[in-house]
């Protein structure tokens, strides 16, 4: 299929006039020949490369992988920045910065002479905040997620990025491991460039956007180092520049059944809760519709096939070596829409139809999965009004349901201070609740929800309590902890009226999250509460508080929401 649409580019390079030579001639100063200006298809690749943002770090080599493929396929390749969001450096979160990231993403698309997107991710918010603008856009696109690392080694051990680091924090406090031992994880837990290898956010997101039909088929799980990947980029190159002669724009592949199948998919490998936020907010800018709920309902069921860490043994470079994400596709196909369009004009169904496993104890079968229900639950009742979620396959069975005491924190640094104070009136059987840390009381609704237990439990050999918070969890965190409390505690949803010595009721198989106080005492807290100080006054932090949305619409900012298309008409004059 192939349209005779007038390229976009041709606005800029197919003029005659002053703009078109100012446009061209300017550009020749890198050194292009004539016909590149000449009806070729102008392919952006839009680099989330910074030495700030580690697991992006080989993106620059990727770049011109990218452009080999775009050139032999007749395209002009033209790369360029944006915002880069480094999860490891950068405070005081990088969902903070994730929408800016994403308007830097779409207006650097919209205000060029560009015909379709290569988008080169890898860092946990580096895809979802390209994707959310680039769809704002809606040109042809498609995703090169940059790979996990190879997986970690230490003393024998296979070890998973950011898992251990939880496990180092617990065993710290009482003392298994010396200074040592921890140089040699540090350096043992990331052995080559990529992103984190456990199913943590940033592999989630490389398997949404697979799932989503949007990257070549098994690009997902292909390991950083591994020179298929450079295949996979150079591959990716060759077919961008057919999409937009086919114009096959992101709102041609992203229908609601596209996301309905990521849902399905990202239960099936057991994703990270971070999903949730990032594919709200990327139906959010394509006008499709999809609430919180659809989460629970369409995912909530799915078996777990991946054995992966966190919950499970595996790391990604397993996964790829068994044989990736289109085996699990082929899997579930009875849970699919399996019709659904993906960048490289196949249905999903097909692409996966030759898929075979090679390693059936790292992905299992739907007869014989991992667990019979993973996906993600959500909450409802008086605690989260809106909603709150938690993931059962993460949690501890016994705590799934429970009644208890509350010990309330008002910020993390109030926690920080008070947690191993050996007087702190707290037992496993109590429930923590964190305050403060959602989207606008942070601001930008940290990965801290999943707080370490006090030092006096853990000593005890207790591993898990039940947390609450209006934050977020890293994607290689486990526990039993409700997350993302809609609305936040800033915003004087009922989680900022809860005290010291409340009753709390968890009921995940009822769905319901609830604070055992009278309606009068409801009443009463409420009307006392008083809005805490606003945390910036000026500057894009100020823009983010006084814009962003709740949890349970993904946290995007409310002017960002929706797309404005790709056309510009004002000329550059
Ligand atoms: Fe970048 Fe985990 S820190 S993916």
């Amino acid at each position: 299929m192939s349209t005779d649409k007038k390229l976009r580019s041709y606005d800029w390079f197919g003029k005659s006039d002053k703009m078109g030579f100012v446009h061209r001639s300017w550009l020749r100063n890198q050194g292009y020949p004539d016909d590149y200006f000449q009806g070729r298809p102008v392919i952006g690749i839009c680099n989330t490369w910074s030495e700030l943002t580690p697991c992006n770090g080989h993106l620059r080599d990727f770049a011109e992988v990218v452009k080999r493929g775009v050139i032999e396929a007749g395209g002009f390749p033209l790369e360029f920045p944006v915002t880069s969001l480094g999860e490891t450096i950068m405070r005081p979160t990088t969902m903070l910065f994730r929408n800016l990231a994403a308007m830097d993403t779409e207006e650097s698309i919209r205000a060029n002479p560009l015909d379709g997107i290569v988008l080169l991710t890898g860092c946990d918010k580096t895809t979802p905040s390209t994707l959310m603008g680039a769809c704002s856009v809606d040109l042809p696109t498609i995703v090169v997620p940059g790979g996990p690392m190879l997986n970690g080694r230490y003393k024998g051990e296979c070890v998973g990025s950011g898992s251990f680091n939880w496990l180092i924090k617990e065993k710290q406090k009482v003392a298994l491991y010396s200074d040592a031992d921890i140089h040699a994880m540090e350096i043992g837990a990331a052995r080559s460039q990529g992103h984190c290898m456990t199913m943590g956010t940033a592999s989630t997101m490389a398997c949404m956007v697979e799932a989503l039909g949007l990257t070549l088929p098994g690009a997902a799980a292909i390991p950083a180092v591994d020179s298929r990947k450079k295949v996979m980029a150079q591959l990716s190159g060759r077919r961008i520049v057919e999409m937009v002669k086919e114009d096959l724009t992101l709102s041609k592949i992203l229908t609601r059944k596209a996301f309905e199948n990521a849902i399905v998919v990202n239960a099936a490998v057991g994703g990270s809760t971070n999903f949730i936020i990032h594919l709200l907010a990327i139906a959010g800018r394509l006008g499709v519709e999809l609430n919180l709920d659809d989460f629970d309902a369409i995912g909530s069921k799915i078996p777990l096939l991946l054995n992966l860490k966190p919950s499970g043994k595996y790391l990604m470079e397993d996964f790829y070596y068994a044989g990736g994400l289109p085996v699990v596709l082929k899997e579930m196909q009875q849970y699919l829409h399996n019709e659904v369009m993906t960048v490289n004009g196949r249905p999903i169904g097909e692409n996966s139809g030759e898929a075979a496993c090679y390693n059936d104890d790292v992905i299992a079968t739907v007869d014989k999965p991992i667990q019979n229900e993973s996906g993600i639950a959500v909450l409802r009742g008086n605690l989260c009004e809106q909603g709150a979620i938690i993931k059962p396959s993460a949690a501890s069975p016994e705590l799934m349901k429970h009644r208890g005491r509350a010990v309330v924190f008002e910020t993390i640094e109030d926690y920080h201070q008070r947690i191993d104070d050996p007087d702190l009136d707290i037992d496993e059987t109590c429930v923590i609740v964190l305050k403060g840390v959602g989207p606008k009381g942070y601001p930008g609704m940290p990965e801290v929800g999943n707080v370490d237990l006090p030092e006096k439990i853990l000593r005890k050999g207790i591993r898990d309590m039940v947390r609450i918070s209006d934050g977020r969890m890293s994607g290689t965190a486990a526990g039993t902890v409700v997350l993302h409390v809609s609305p936040e505690s800033a915003v004087g949803g009922t989680l900022a009226l809860v005290q010291d010595g409340d009753m709390i009721e968890l009921d995940v198989e009822n769905r319901r999250l609830h604070l055992d106080i009278s309606e009068q005492e409801l009443q009463d807290r409420r009307a006392a509460w008083v809005p805490p100080a606003p945390m910036a006054t000026r500057g894009y932090v100020k823009l983010y508080i006084d814009h962003v949305q709740q949890a349970h619409l993904g946290a995007d900012l409310d002017v960002l929401r929706g797309g404005s298309g790709s056309e510009v008409t004002r000329d550059l004059h």
